[in-house]
């Protein structure tokens, strides 16, 4: 192979400095929250938008199912018939809850004479015109309530959101 000899000159000319510059060490500049983890049990993922049904659907003081924030996670919604703290609609009457026990997971049913919910494994009882507060039994949590949204314009009501941590999760969006 024959020598070629360059000078200074074209060197620095021809590539030379940016071959330099690319050798320089690039420091990146890290996003000081991207760093933090987030803490247990709590999510940084959007909940979605999902449409339980229009106001006819929703029959007075009886539970309709729906799954919420994803298919395994069953839910249940109600129109109480007058209005309650944090109930959507024409008459703030809506609200919704998962139907998975805080006890430990089983489903819970809604029964229109007490108009509360009740779990058939150790008789937990919640009530779902008290944000789903725990009322009597093995449960130390309140049923996790389902955020609901109310749409004049369609009569309908869609879930946007949970408050409270859906039994056997770590956090709600999986
Ligand atoms: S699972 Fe509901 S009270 Fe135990």
């Amino acid at each position: 192979m024959d020598d070629v000899k360059i000078g200074r000159r074209f060197f620095l000319k021809s590539g030379g400095a940016a071959a330099a510059v690319a050798g320089s060490v690039i420091i990146p500049i890290r996003n000081a929250s991207a760093a933090t983890p987030p803490a247990p049990g709590k999510t940084t993922l959007p909940y979605p938008k999902k449409a339980v049904g229009s106001i006819k659907g929703l029959p007075l003081n009886q539970a309709v199912s729906f799954a919420y924030p994803d298919d395994s996670s069953p839910c249940l919604a109600i129109r109480m018939g007058s209005p309650v703290p944090g109930g959507v609609g024409p008459n703030s009457d809506i609200v919704a809850y998962s139907s998975y026990c805080t006890h430990m997971g089983c489903p819970v049913s809604y029964e229109p004479g007490t108009r509360t919910f009740k779990c058939g494994c150790h008789f937990s009882i919640f009530d779902p015109e008290n944000s789903g507060q725990m009322v009597t039994g093995q449960a130390t949590e309140d049923l996790p309530r389902i955020l609901l949204e109310y749409d004049a314009k369609t009569d309908s009501v869609h879930a946007v959101g949970v408050d409270g941590l859906i039994y056997g999760r770590q956090s709600n969006i999986l």
